[in-house]
């Protein structure tokens, strides 16, 4: 078997709307290995964001493929491929998506119940991982009823709960200040470590960039 857990081949995505072409992604080739750590960084508006949501079967391509653990997307039905992203992926979006009306513990929870685990297991997983981003104090609390950082740090705790093949994360630590950026580094590469997990992460943030495999540079839809 391979070990590239996610690729793309000349991916492109054009948006359409009304009368609007934008061109966003220009054919990206990418290929991120098994325990791989990678940054990408890029100005605002290159597509990092978009090229995260296509890798991650968010979104459809315009043209060119998509490979989740070498089957490609393509052709799949939505739900095949949600199915694909529930087994093998950890998503942190670059705006938190928790649901609103659950707590923060039940957030955590309900990626191990779409998996169909028994609901005191997925508790108590849930439970030590929402520790480990320091938020023990917090499980009965609703979104409404976190900080920034602290909804950060939940929707961080979901994408980790599964120890999925890979972690796509998107400026997981962009409003979060110094301390708690570092403890979210550190759990990200301790999961890479412990679990061989592969962490694809779109940030500006330096000192991740130091401690990645390869540093990827977007520019204006390239990976250059
Ligand atoms: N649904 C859409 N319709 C039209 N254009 C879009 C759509 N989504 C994104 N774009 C455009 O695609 C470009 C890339 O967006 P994207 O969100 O991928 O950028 P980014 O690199 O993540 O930027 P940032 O660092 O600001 O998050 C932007 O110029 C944006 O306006
Ligand atoms: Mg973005």
């Amino acid at each position: 078997m391979s070990n590239i857990v996610l690729a793309s081949k000349n991916l492109h995505k054009t948006f359409i709307e009304a009368k609007m072409r934008t061109e966003v992604l220009k054919g990206v080739d990418i290929d991120i290995k098994s325990g791989e750590k990678v940054a990408i960084v890029g100005a605002s508006g290159s597509g990092k964001s978009t090229l995260l949501h296509l890798l991650g079967g968010l979104d459809h391509s315009t043209s060119g493929e998509v490979l989740m653990m070498g089957q490609s997307l393509k052709d799949l039905a939505t739900e095949k491929v949600t199915a694909l992203r529930e087994q093998y992926l950890g998503f942190v979006y670059q705006f938190h998506h928790l649901l609103p009306e659950f707590t923060a513990l039940e957030n955590v929870m309900l990626p191990l119940a779409l998996r169909k685990q028994s609901l005191t297991s997925a508790r108590e997983e849930a439970k030590n991982i929402l520790a480990r981003v320091g938020l023990s104090h917090r499980y009965e609390h609703r979104p409404s009823e976190l900080s920034g950082g602290e909804r950060q740090r939940v929707a961080i705790a979901r994408a980790l709960v599964k120890k999925p093949l890979c972690v796509l994360a998107d400026e997981p630590t962009g409003n979060l200040d110094h301390k708690t950026a570092a403890g979210v580094w550190e759990l990200l590469l301790e999961l890479n470590q412990d679990y061989g997990t592969a962490l694809l992460v779109v940030t500006h943030d330096e000192r991740l960039t130091q401690h990645v495999d390869r540093v990827l540079r977007m520019s204006d839809g390239l990976i250059i």
